[in-house]
């Protein structure tokens, strides 16, 4: 969500008339967006931010404008820890900046421009506070073969230790009107893949038209879109996996089998502390139903570790699920302890040397699994849509005809292969001739179809 909210920002003031600069030392304005998932991602911003003071001293007209979820968490304690920032705008305000910009440039700072606490006032006039969100309005000057969609913001669930509730507000779906009319626009741009984002985003429910529109809908809708070719959605929460949207994923030849559905902990005890509503034994059979539905589907997890309480046993019945569930891949994360979370109230008494213990050990049992299974690709053959040059193929690119590139599969597989830079945003068929945990490796076929 952030990395969509970047893009479309910096779109927006490309357009109008901002140039983005070669270097921070060379840029007018600076904007951080930020993320407050964990403490982590805030010591960085405020570290750099520290650094950023010297580079005040020198140029004291340069604008600092702190964006994102820890604005909207920290708000005034951003001024007070680092005076010399000038703007700090939450995320469900971003669609003022431009305005917000011309007034600090006028020498109006520090401004402060943040949504309404979720206690503040009436659900209506908070959810409201959070509307000013970026909208994609430019299609032809921006084309691109993949992209991201928002269509709903914020989250009505009470995971005990998440603060995004907090911080992207109550839950919002987007009409389905407008999703379509951005589909259809990218579309028509070029765009061949859209991947639909939401915090939960298979709770999507559309009340605005005559008939209520869920994801499952909504998908049948985008299906229709001429030249799309696949369409993804990211983040589903394990009590949303509806037999509608299953059967959906299943009968929409362009809707891509692949399942972000993370489960968290493996543990009843600690899915209880968690407020995730659902056990362990739910959460496999909802996995045994999206199987059982769609059997080739590929189904992938965010797992915590160290939640308050965890103990040796609950970790061990973690390790259980993920052996069972045989992840694609997992994101695994040590716990940390979010102010204004329920959570915050429990011991965060797992040491930091056991939550990284754990972290391993998780991460490991699962690239046991991914690599296995990527084993089983060797010598097929699959379609990707390439998304550009590896790291190592921007190296190579002056000296060299062909290039590394790298693409995904409609099952977000990463693949890599040698080919021209000029094939990005293509969709190719490469055969594939080895594989580790993360990555195919494999070889472009003769007769790709040109796309
Ligand atoms: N500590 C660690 N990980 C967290 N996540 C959310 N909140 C926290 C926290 N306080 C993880 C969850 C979520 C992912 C986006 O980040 O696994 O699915
Ligand atoms: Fe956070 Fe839970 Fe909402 Fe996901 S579902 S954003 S973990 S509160």
């Amino acid at each position: 969500m952030n990395v969509l909210d970047s893009e479309l920002l910096a779109e927006e003031l490309e357009l109008s008339g901002y140039e983005r600069a070669s270097s921070p030392r060379q840029a007018d304005i600076i904007l951080l967006n930020t993320c407050s998932v964990r403490q982590h991602a805030e010591d960085k911003v405020y570290s750099l931010l520290g650094r950023m003071k010297h580079q005040d001293a020198r140029r004291p007209k340069k604008i600092i404008g702190v964006l994102g979820c820890m604005a909207q968490k920290d708000q005034m304690l951003i001024f007070r820890r680092a005076p010399w920032v000038d703007l700090v705008v939450g995320p469900g305000r971003l669609a003022l900046l431009p305005g917000l910009l011309e007034r600090a440039a006028a020498g109006e700072g520090p401004i402060l421009e943040v949504s309404l606490d979720r206690n503040a006032a009436p659900l209506a006039a908070v959810s409201e506070s959070f509307k000013c969100f970026l909208h994609r309005n430019t299609f032809a000057a921006f084309p691109r073969t993949q992209a991201m969609v928002r269509i709903m913001f914020g989250c009505d669930k009470c995971c005990s230790y998440c603060v995004v509730p907090q911080v992207r507000g109550p839950e919002q779906s987007r009409p389905a009107k407008e999703i379509l009319e951005e589909v259809r626009r990218l579309a028509d741009a070029g765009c061949l893949e859209v991947t639909l984002l939401g915090q939960t985003v298979n709770s999507y429910k559309d009340r605005s038209g005559p008939r209520t529109v869920v994801l499952a809908d909504l998908l049948e809708m985008l299906h229709e879109i001429d030249g799309l070719r696949r369409i993804k959605f990211v983040t589903n929460h394990p009590r949303h996996m509806t037999k509608m949207l299953l059967e959906g994923v299943r009968d929409l030849p362009k809707v891509c089998p692949y399942l972000h559905v993370p489960a968290q902990s493996g543990s009843d005890a600690v899915l209880r502390r968690m407020k995730r509503g659902y056990t362990a034994g739910w959460y496999r059979e909802m996995l045994a139903r999206v199987r059982e539905i769609i059997p080739q589907a590929v189904v992938t997890s965010d797992f915590i570790v160290g939640f308050c309480g965890e103990s040796e046993e609950d970790f061990a019945q973690t390790v259980d699920l993920v052996r069972f569930a045989r992840f694609k891949n997992s994101f695994i994360f040590k716990y940390s302890p979010r102010p204004g979370t329920a959570a915050e109230k429990l011991a965060d008494d797992v040491p930091e040397a056991v939550k990284r213990r754990r972290n391993n050990q998780l991460l490991a049992v699962q690239n046991a699994i991914s690599f296995e299974d990527n084993q089983a690709f060797v010598g097929r053959k699959v379609e990707i849509l390439v998304e550009g040059s590896s790291k190592l193929g921007l190296k190579q690119a002056a000296a060299r005809e062909k290039v590394q590139m790298v693409g995904r599969t409609t099952c977000d597989r990463i693949v890599v292969f040698d080919g021209e830079p000029q094939s990005a945003g293509r969709l190719l068929d490469v055969r594939i001739l080895r594989a580790d945990a993360l990555t195919l490796f494999g070889r472009l076929e003769q007769d790709s179809p040109a796309s």
